[in-house]
């Protein structure tokens, strides 16, 4: 059994296990009762994950809500239903909710959770590669408004994390590459994490059995990455400093994301194409070397993040979405930039005419 722990600091302190394994689901009722101990417990789910994995979660004392599917239902619409269902089911102070799913459930789970009575515990079974390497880690929750994504939220930790690694059989390839980018964003910031477990060599030297979700090494990799993320959490959970470098690549994957409204590409896919972007501007401004780059663009490409074809993905767009205009100072834009192996810093003065040359 992999074990990994969150340890947060400050006013909210608080501490808990993530456990990496398979068949979590089917135990879960044992963990629940050691670290959450809940009176009763709503769970939240969509119809897709449940008629895969509902069966085999099996919870005493718990009730169960499905929202719709897709990052379209991360708003304030489905966050009502969650809270108005807890309601009528009069969950108390001492109920907690558990967070069913990929990123989407999670962000809305744990913030529903963060608001629901002022707060009741919330777990997180986390069942897409992307929510066990990232997003149910950490406390971030959120929803959407119709100004941008993730706009509203809370910093909210979760009791307990259950990443049960059989649930990613059934993801979808592109599902399974959307996790992959942020796997390979950890192995180009580890060092600044203030760690060193060599992944991006692990990820190089095992990439066929990864890529085919062995899981002999995917709970390898779900459990450094937790590790990292846990470490740069424990050091900076409000993303005072540090936690910003855990965007690597997503200056411009959320301007990709935003000019496609969301739809066309994954998370990861836009994650991805920032990763390597990231790159090209690192060796443009001399602060990798060149054998360095190669070598993580190699990694970068044996992933085989295609991207899905988008008729506005056009220089000009990007960085009109990366908010290139007047409101940013001096024209210049943040980027976490690579410096050396498995090691970042954040640049608040990236030119907007490099940019241009190296989106060109
Ligand atoms: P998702 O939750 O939309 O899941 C992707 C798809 O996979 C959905 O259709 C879902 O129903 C399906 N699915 C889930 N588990 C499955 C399984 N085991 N088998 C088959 N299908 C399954 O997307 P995601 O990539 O998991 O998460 C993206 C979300 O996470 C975004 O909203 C993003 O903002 C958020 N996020 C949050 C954080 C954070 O720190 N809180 C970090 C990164 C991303
Ligand atoms: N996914 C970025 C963060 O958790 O801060």
């Amino acid at each position: 059994m992999k074990e990994v722990n969150v340890n947060i600091n400050g006013a909210d302190a608080s501490t808990y296990p993530i456990f990496i394994e398979e068949k979590l689901i089917e135990t879960a009722d044992e963990y629940l009762k050691k670290y959450c101990n809940a009176s009763k417990y709503l769970i939240i789910t969509n119809e897709k994950i449940n008629s895969l994995w509902g069966e085999k979660l099996k919870v005493q004392n718990s009730e169960k809500f499905i929202i719709p599917d897709g990052e379209t239902y991360k708003n304030f619409e489905t966050l009502i239903s969650i809270l108005d269902k807890a309601s009528e089911l009069k969950m108390d102070r001492k109920s907690a909710f558990i967070a069913f799913g990929g990123g989407v459930i999670g962000d809305i789970t744990g913030f529903a959770a963060s608001i629901y009575r002022r707060g009741v515990d919330f777990v997180q079974i986390p069942t897409t590669l992307l929510a066990q390497v990232d997003s149910s880690v950490g406390g971030k929750t959120a929803v959407n408004n119709s100004y941008g994504k993730n706009l509203i939220g809370s910093f909210y930790q979760p009791k307990i994390v259950l990443a049960d690694t059989n649930t990613l059989a059934t993801l979808d390839e592109r599902q399974i590459k959307t996790g992959f980018a942020e796997v390979v964003k950890y192995s180009f910031i580890e060092k600044s994490c203030g760690k060193n477990f060599n992944l991006f060599n692990f990820l190089y030297d095992n990439i066929s059995e990864i890529k085919k979700l062995n899981l002999n090494y995917i709970n390898e990799v779900v459990e450094i990455c937790c590790k990292l993320k846990a470490s740069v959490v424990n050091k900076d959970e409000r993303e005072n400093g540090l936690r910003a470098i855990l965007n690597l690549g997503h200056t411009y994957g959320h301007a990709l994301e935003k000019i496609s409204n969301y739809e066309i590409f994954t998370h990861g896919e836009a994650v991805a194409a920032g990763l390597q972007v990231c790159f090209d501007l690192s060796l443009a401004l001399g602060l990798i070397s060149d054998d360095y780059y190669d070598k993580a663009a190699e990694l970068i490409n044996l992933f085989e993040f295609n991207l899905p074809e988008h008729p506005y993905y056009t220089p000009e767009k990007i960085a009109e979405a990366m908010k290139f205009d007047k409101k940013v100072q001096n024209g210049k834009v943040r980027f976490v930039l690579p410096t050396g192996t498995g090691e970042v810093n954040i640049f608040d003065n990236i030119d907007k005419d490099l940019l241009f040359k190296i989106l060109k």
